[in-house]
């Protein structure tokens, strides 16, 4: 790989220098409280920062949260981020209410050696997601003036053709921070030569968000387990009846076919747990798959199912696995991800562990993250890396 990376920058020297630092800090937050629900995504890029902070530099850190749409919007503020980045960090975060308005530039200017800024939201600015390459460079340009360097350790949003992660490297000195530098090193080796079996797991609950990468994988993998929410839509395909369950009803053809295709390398959930409404408290049984009651909806996967995935997984050389099972957030429900999760550490395979949702599910479920071989700190991001599509954040960094 032609990029130039964090250790190069700090053989340069930092220390006295401006470093843009774009993270991926989109941690998910309690909808009451409005606290941070899981920090893996924080803890994720602290070797990076306290790399450049060791190193005397001024760190300006930059990130994006939610969905924010181009305007200021409280909910989404990274002010809460702030407090918890500079906790883990053991240092203050000094934090700018705005991204690149009064208070960002005074922020910035205000910087000591060796200490840290925190923007408020990218995606406050409309210019970060524009489509329109002439919004997006202006907003670049006022970014880029924040710092002498641009270091990207943002993995989770390298999939994204958005101003702080395409346009801004293109006009700064760039390299690649240590946690993006680790997941291309580990989810290249799963396209390069995967030690074999190779078993895929994917859940969730969207087979169209799914496709391309089961497209990519098909030909690749030796098992692909799918169960979550999109296993409805396949099960389906097979002529079962699903009840009320989670269904894509314009992608039953397109499942059909993947079935038809697949060579039995996929394997479906045999036995789902299903409730009368989805809620937390109510009432559910476990079925085989083809005695769906027409009232019900799945949930989870059974325990055969749970049985059958693990002694698939038990073969394995190579895991990747993606979403949740289940519906793992209501305990009733979290059986089949939770077995799933303690199959793969079982195994004696490299794993990887895709994607917020399956990452946050190993932590909510008390699992411990070192027995699996890489927790990525990317959904989208290292799904697309697996369909073996550009991923202009990656891209901008080659150049
Ligand atoms: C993620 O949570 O997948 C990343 O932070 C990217 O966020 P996005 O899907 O809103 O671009
Ligand atoms: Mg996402």
């Amino acid at each position: 790989m032609s990029i130039r990376t964090l250790d190069d920058l700090l053989a340069e020297g930092v220390s006295g220098r401006r470093v843009l630092v774009r993270a991926d800090l989109n941690v998910p937050l309690d909808k009451q409280t409005g606290a941070i629900t899981d920090d893996g995504r924080i803890r994720a890029v602290l070797p990076t920062l306290g790399a450049l902070v060791e190193a005397g530099a001024k760190v300006v850190v930059c990130s994006h949260l939610g969905r924010p749409k181009g305007a200021p919007d409280p909910q989404f503020s990274l002010r809460p981020v702030a407090g918890r980045l500079g906790e883990l960090l053991g240092a203050r975060v000094h934090f700018a209410t705005d991204t690149v308005g009064e208070s960002a530039r005074s922020t910035v200017a205000d910087l000591a050696d060796g200490q840290v800024a925190l923007l408020e939201n990218l995606r406050f600015n409309a210019g970060e997601t524009s489509k329109d390459e002439a919004e997006r460079g202006a907003f670049a340009d006022q970014l880029a003036a924040f710092g002498d360097a641009y270091v990207d350790d943002a993995f989770g949003a390298v999939h994204r053709k958005h101003a702080s992660v395409f346009d801004v490297p293109a006009r700064l000195p760039h390299v690649a921070g240590r946690l993006v530098l680790r997941e291309v090193e580990v989810l290249s080796k799963l396209t390069a030569d995967p030690e074999r079996p190779y078993v895929v797991v994917l859940g969730g609950s969207k087979v169209s968000d799914k496709l391309a990468v089961i497209e990519a994988l098909l030909p690749t993998v030796d098992r692909l387990l799918i169960g979550g929410g999109m296993c409805f839509t396949f099960l389906k395909a097979q002529g079962l009846e699903v009840g009320t369950s989670l269904l894509e009803k314009d992608m039953v053809d397109t499942c059909r076919n993947l079935l038809e295709r697949s060579g039995g390398k996929i394997m479906l959930p045999v036995d789902v747990v299903v409730a009368d409404a989805f809620a937390p408290d109510a009432a559910h049984d476990t079925v085989r798959v083809d005695g769906i009651p027409s009232h019900r909806l799945g949930l989870d996967v059974g325990p055969e199912t749970v049985a059958g995935f693990s002694a698939a997984l038990s073969q394995a050389k190579t895991i990747f696995w993606n979403g949740p099972m289940g519906v793992f957030e209501m305990p009733a429900f979290a059986a089949g991800t939770r077995g799933i999760a303690e199959a793969i550490t079982k195994a004696d395979a490299f794993s990887v562990v895709g994607g917020g949702d399956s990452a946050a599910a190993v932590r909510a479920l008390g699992l411990d993250e070192s027995s699996f071989g890489h927790i990525s700190t990317g959904g989208g991001a290292s799904l697309e890396y697996l369909e073996g599509k550009t991923l202009p954040g990656i891209a901008a960094l080659e150049n």
